[in-house]
């Protein structure tokens, strides 16, 4: 599928990006959506490779797969589900049909539901047993975590609500370094957890009601659920006024738009939180509407199907230079990598090429004294994708938002321009030195350039904004598996794992024999044992 990409590659290799990338290039491949635009003239695609790559589109149907997403057709064929986190940020009503049943009186009864909740507990109608509450603490793993953590993180100057802790390892020193600074009787905890199977986060739950019993006559009354299972919940001793609902056509990694926010809404309250869903929705217009070569979620994906399977560059470092969004690298590994981290095409065949890159990043400036030299001077070529606000919140700070936002346009142009030998020897001679020693200190100087990157850019990170981005990035990764032919929207390379800890437990508790164990796993189980395990 990728040949003739490939082939134009061949040809275009050695040309340098920086040549080609002019005031005219800079218009012509950078598109803007509201306030929002996304710069990717910074990378090798000339107009005839995008021409290419828009024909992928056409010939693998992303404008049909498209239209069958935001129609509540089965995408999701291995799970026999529709995918429908669009309809969470569909705040006008308009009716989304899945077998036949509109979803939205439910969804809109569903956030009016949560936005009542979220202000009683934010205005202390809704109390703990030793009154107004003052922290919440949502347990919940992957999708039921990484969503609103990234979030209240990245709303910061919006947060006038109760502190928000989230808790997601099963190992016990996170819930209990979260639970050392809360006061159980003014505490709400929030069980996040679709299945509400979850072993971590059940866990950690009855650990949670645990300690709140200690202090409270009625632990559950300070709890509330998030979830696809009103029987579970129910069994779990939540009263169904404090469950909030969902269907299982809302993906975990796609869940922060419904209940699994409801952290989010108590921090920053349901004013901002619509707005960060409006976000969302103008981004879904976007997307539905745009021309492909207006396109920005298509246009990113492109990109990304350009470096990875045409390319061969098998990561992608995502690089905010927006310290509250020191959370979406993570947030975007499980977007993207349990995504589009597949080995087969829907049909079950093997998937000819490589499916979704390895993802992740730091914010900068902290990347650039850490893990830059190798996106430098490394041997593999890591496209980056970097972020700036053109503002930061902290207006009185204004001259250190504008040193962040040069560092962050320097990093984009120096992996683009390099430096050469030559350059290298100049400043090395300038320097005194002559000679062999003069040409080895200049090669360990030499930048190589041209390497890629993109650069998304907007006002200010707002909760509108927001919402613009995670919508974008969630359609990209939806354009990337359509075009690779994937089911983006199952997750079965993590059962395995579970399967084997489950088996695991009662051996390492030391209720049954390492039999049947491999040596390696049946001799680190011995030591751990040995050591107090
Ligand atoms: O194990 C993977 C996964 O199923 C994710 O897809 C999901 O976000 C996470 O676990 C948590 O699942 P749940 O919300 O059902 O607890």
């Amino acid at each position: 599928m990728f040949q003739t990409l490939k082939d134009h590659l061949a040809i275009v290799a050695d040309r340098r990006i920086e040549d080609i990338c002019d005031a005219e290039r800079a218009a012509d491949f950078s598109v803007q959506t509201g306030d929002l635009v996304l710069d990717y003239a910074k990378t090798n695609i000339d107009p005839h490779a995008r021409d290419m790559l828009i024909d992928l589109l056409t010939s693998t149907g992303v404008a049909e797969k498209r239209e069958a997403m935001f129609t509540g057709k089965p995408i999701n064929e291995t799970e026999g589900r529709a995918v429908l986190h669009t309809a969470l940020r569909n705040l006008d009503g308009a009716p989304v049909m899945v077998d036949g049943q509109d979803v939205m009186p439910e969804v809109l009864a569903t956030l009016d539901r949560m936005s009542d909740f979220a202000e009683a507990v934010r205005d202390g109608s809704f109390k703990g047993q030793g009154g107004k509450i003052t922290d919440v603490v949502n347990i919940g793993i992957g999708g039921s975590d990484l969503g609103p953590a990234m979030a209240v993180r990245a709303l910061s100057p919006y947060h006038d609500g109760p502190r928000c802790h989230f808790v997601s390892n099963v190992d016990p020193a996170d819930i209990a370094e979260v639970l050392r600074s809360c006061d159980p009787a003014t505490t709400l905890v929030i069980v996040a957890s679709k299945t509400f199977t979850t072993i971590e986060t059940m866990t950690n739950a009855r650990t949670a009601k645990a300690w709140m019993g200690e202090s409270v006559s009625d632990p559950a009354a300070q709890f509330c659920a998030l979830s696809t299972s009103a029987e579970k919940t129910s069994a779990f001793g939540i009263p169904g006024d404090r469950v909030f609902g969902f269907e299982d056509w809302v993906g975990g990694r796609y869940s922060m738009w419904g209940p699994i926010g409801l952290s989010l809404m108590i921090a920053i309250g349901p004013d901002a939180f619509r707005a960060f869903l409006r976000g969302g929705q103008a981004m879904d217009t976007h997307f539905r509407a745009a021309d492909w070569h207006e396109n920005m979620p298509a246009l990113l994906a492109l990109v990304g199907i350009w470096h990875n399977q045409v390319c061969g560059y098998a990561t992608r470092a995502v690089l905010p230079y927006d310290n509250r969004l020191g959370r979406l690298p993570a947030y975007l590994q499980q977007l993207e990598m349990e995504s589009n981290g597949k080995r087969v095409s829907i049909d079950g065949a093997d998937l000819p090429y490589d499916s979704g890159p390895v993802v992740w990043g730091e914010p900068g400036t902290n990347g650039q004294h850490a893990f830059y030299q190798l996106i430098h001077q490394g041997t593999r070529v890591i496209p980056c994708e970097f972020m700036v606000a053109a503002r930061g919140h902290e207006e009185e700070l204004h001259h250190q938002h504008q040193l962040l936002i040069a560092n962050c346009l320097a990093q984009s142009e120096a992996l683009m321009r390099g430096r050469s030998l030559d350059e290298a020897r100049e400043i090395m001679a300038a320097k005194g030195l002559t000679g062999d020693e003069l040409d080895r200190q200049a090669r360990h100087r030499v930048f190589p350039g041209n390497r890629p990157s993109v650069t998304l850019v907007y006002p200010t990170l707002d909760p509108f904004t927001l919402g613009q981005i995670i919508a974008l990035y969630e359609h990209r990764v939806f354009v990337e598996g359509a075009i690779l032919g994937l089911n983006s929207y199952d997750q079965w390379g993590v059962e395995l794992g579970k399967e084997l800890a489950t088996a695991l437990q009662p051996v390492v508790e030391g209720n049954a024999g390492t039999e049947g164990k491999d040596g390696s796993t049946a001799a680190l189980v011995e030591y751990l044992r040995r050591n107090g395990a």
